[in-house]
């Protein structure tokens, strides 16, 4: 990670948000958070920190915002500083088929040349550096800033893991909550906000991410965000404190190590064996014996604080990892990888395992000498290396004693080891060619639409090729579907059979229904990482027409493997193409209804509005047996032109027919009927039935998927922001 070009420092004053329905949730919070300087937003639960970050972060638009924030004193405004802004949320919305990173380096060296490395490759990380700094950053920078982010937030031997969700677990909540971070470093924030990063990880875990992030506000990064009772060793690591007290109040903003001074100072009975950030919770709900005022209330604090806040200095000596500290963050590291080094489960590592270790790493495979000479030295002279003896050897190799003398403070250097801001010559070499820029880094251009909209198909491209076995499972749902369909009208679809028309409709039904409600997932599921992306700047239509052209190959696969099925156990007497086309159009027609109706509808119905909507908005009004009552130029006809079915069984129907009459076939008298009520309609005469249906179709998907575009782009606006 490189330092950032500007530092930014961001002062609010008198912030406040005020609810539509005209409660006030946030009041009149006024400090700075300076640069360089990690901050812990605290306070009881609906105090307002959530609420507090939104409104410093320009996120807040679901109430009516005041007072002011201004990035170093006015020089920045809100639009051009929201560029170099992170914002981690405290739900973790990360790509569940995406693997955290690219596999190596060897493999992502290859990748240029190798065209399906190349899609595999594009990970998680990379994909939001790619997307979220300045275009013109050249592909080798990128993957050194991947390379940080992994080394930063300790993920390096997690890197080529798949991230995994609910259904199918991944790597750990913890992992999962420190990818959920690493998308946000990716893009090189200046200033990064976390809403509660460590809720959910048991306290080494914690203790890890805290102390990453520590390392990158040393790196001129603004940090600030909000935690949930933190013990005393992470509380103390934070440079500052904002503490909000109910109603969304300031009580304290300064450094963390003086808030129980300042409130001792002010009468606050000390508990000095409680931990300082439950006391301080204790303080604000006015459970602390108060000395000096007998009537004293919590509310007198947001007084009281206005009073002495100019007196609070922020001079301040930032606190190290104690050894014991670090060794428990690198216990924890070799813990996770643990069962992957020692291969055979026997609680010890010998020369084989070793080896393999030591190839994963290096990717060549190492001298035998080499190997027994490491182990040798790991083990202290023993045939197999314990945990311990790892943990033991890292630790020298770091060059900080192991933490025979409790609570030893670990040395500056060591800790600037573990860091991973010790940047290659290669970084330095990319760097510099930034270093030219006079803007600050974040004010650059980003990728433009096409690059945007490349970025996010070649990482749809990745998820899919994880998804097989998902697919496979739809496909052969399908393969169920059609032949059950093609048993009942099996030898019924020739011109001479009365079932002719029926048969097409039911045909047509099933296949809108498969493609509509396999459509729903493409903006249903993804929706919150949409938001996350959409806040960040990546364009709606980029995003949009990405996920658009990546679902039409499902909706090919899931429509022609249904129509080919259908066809050969009907064997209709016309060629393959009379049912491929009509049936692909209302494949790509319904799907747009599908994403259509999942960018309008949530996500818990739109299955159900779906199916309603296909049975009976293009299902029941394309019912061929009462075509001759409806097509009559006249408003209903006007109703039934949205839908599918009515323009696809023409299609299908007069094929047919014509087929039939050029070879003197015999046709049933219904079908023909039929047909001619087709023939009736408003563009009779323009167009044959055939050119019709394509016209309709066509359009109906290109007029439809733009209406969900929209209601991808307009619906939960505040979301995106
Ligand atoms: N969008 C919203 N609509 C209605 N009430 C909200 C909204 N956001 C926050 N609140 C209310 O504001 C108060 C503070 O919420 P929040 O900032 O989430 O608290 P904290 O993060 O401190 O636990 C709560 O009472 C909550 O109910
Ligand atoms: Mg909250």
């Amino acid at each position: 990670m490189s330092r950032k070009q500007v530092p930014v420092s961001i002062k609010f004053n008198e912030l406040g948000l005020r609810l539509v329905d005209g409660r006030s949730v946030l009041e009149g919070v006024s400090g700075t958070f300076l640069p360089g300087r990690m901050v812990a937003i605290m306070g009881p639960s609906g105090a307002g920190k959530t609420t507090f970050m939104n409104v410093l972060s320009g996120k807040a638009t679901y109430g009516q915002m005041t007072g002011q924030v201004a990035f170093n004193d006015g020089e920045l405004d809100l639009l051009t500083m929201k560029q170099g802004m992170g914002f981690v949320p405290q739900d973790d919305i990360v790509h569940e088929q995406l693997t955290v990173s690219n596999s190596d380096p060897a493999t992502r060296r290859k990748k240029r040349l190798e065209c399906l490395v190349l899609l595999k490759t594009w990970e998680n990380i990379f994909f939001s550096a790619k997307l979220r700094n300045p275009y013109n950053v050249p592909d080798a920078l990128l993957e050194e800033v991947v390379e940080d982010v992994l080394n930063v937030m300790q993920m390096t031997h997690i890197q080529g893991s798949v991230v995994g969700g609910v259904e199918e677990r991944g790597i750990s909540g913890g992992q999962r909550k420190r990818v959920n971070i690493g998308l946000e470093l990716a893009a090189r924030p200046t200033v990064l906000y976390l809403d509660e990063p460590t809720s959910g990880l048991d306290s080494t875990s914690s203790l890890q991410v805290i102390n990453s992030l520590s390392k990158m506000a040393r790196l001129d990064m603004t940090i600030a965000m909000v935690i949930h009772q933190p013990r005393y060793p992470l509380f103390s690591l934070f440079d500052d404190v904002l503490l909000l007290g109910p109603g969304g109040r300031t009580v304290y903003l300064g450094p963390s190590l003086g808030a129980k001074s300042y409130f001792t100072t002010l009468g606050s009975l000390a508990a000095r064996e409680m931990n300082p950030a439950d006391w301080l919770m204790d303080v604000l709900s006015g459970v602390v014996p108060n000395e000096q005022l007998s009537t004293f209330r919590p509310a007198m604090l947001f007084d009281i604080w206005n009073s002495k806040k100019d007196s609070i200095s922020r001079d301040q000596v930032r606190r190290s990892l104690t050894a014991l500290e670090d060794s428990a963050v690198l216990v924890n590291a070799i813990e996770e990888e643990w069962a992957k080094i020692d291969k055979d489960s026997s609680g010890s590592v010998d020369a084989k395992e070793l080896a393999l270790l030591l190839q994963t790493c290096g990717e060549q495979h190492p001298h035998p000498e080499a190997v027994a000479e490491m182990l040798h030295q790991i083990s202290g002279g023993k045939e197999f290396a314990t945990k311990q003896d790892m943990v033991t050897f890292v630790h020298r190799l770091r060059g900080s004693e192991h933490p025979a003398a409790k609570g030893a403070a670990v040395s500056p250097t060591a800790n600037a080891g573990t860091a991973g801001t010790q940047s290659s010559d290669e970084t330095q070499r990319l760097l510099a060619l930034e270093a030219h820029h006079t803007q600050p880094r974040f004010t650059l251009p980003r990728p433009g639409f096409c690059q945007q909209c490349g970025i996010v198909l070649k990482r749809r491209f990745a998820m899919f090729m994880r998804e097989t076995s998902r697919r496979m499972e739809e496909v052969g749902l399908v393969l169920l579907c059609s032949t059950g369909i093609g048993l009942m009208h099996m030898g019924s679809n020739g011109p001479n059979s009365l079932d002719l028309p029926g048969n097409l409709h039911m045909f047509f039904i099933g296949l809108a229904l498969l493609s509509a409600v396999s459509s729903l997932k493409v903006f249903g599921e993804d929706r919150p990482m949409f938001w996350r992306e959409s806040a960040n700047g990546i364009s709606v239509a980029a995003f949009f027409t990405a996920r658009c052209l990546g679902n039409m190959f499902d909706v090919l696969l899931l429509g022609s493997t249904y129509i080919l099925i259908y066809f050969i156990l009907t064997r209709p007497p016309v060629p393959y193409m009379v049912y491929l086309i009509p049936g692909i159009l209302v494949a790509f027609a319904a799907a747009s209804w599908g994403y259509l109706i999942s960018t309008l509808v949530q996500p818990q119905n739109a299955t159900t509005a779906t199916v309603m909507f296909i049975l009976v908005g293009c299902g029941i009004l394309g019912n061929p047996y009462r075509m001759s009552d409806l097509i009559d130029g006249g408003a209903k006809e006007v109703m039934i032109a949205l839908s599918l079915i009515r323009w696809a069984l023409p299609m299908c129907l007069s094929a047919t027919i014509e087929r039939a009459q050029g070879k003197s076939l015999c046709i049933d008298l219904n079908v023909l009927v039929v047909h001619q009520a087709y023939h009736n309609d408003m563009s009779q005469g323009k167009y044959t039935l055939w050119n019709q249906g394509l016209l309709a179709l066509v359009c109906t998907s290109i007029l439809v998927t733009f209406a969900a575009f929209l209601g991808l782009k307009f619906t939960n606006r505040s979301k995106q922001v």
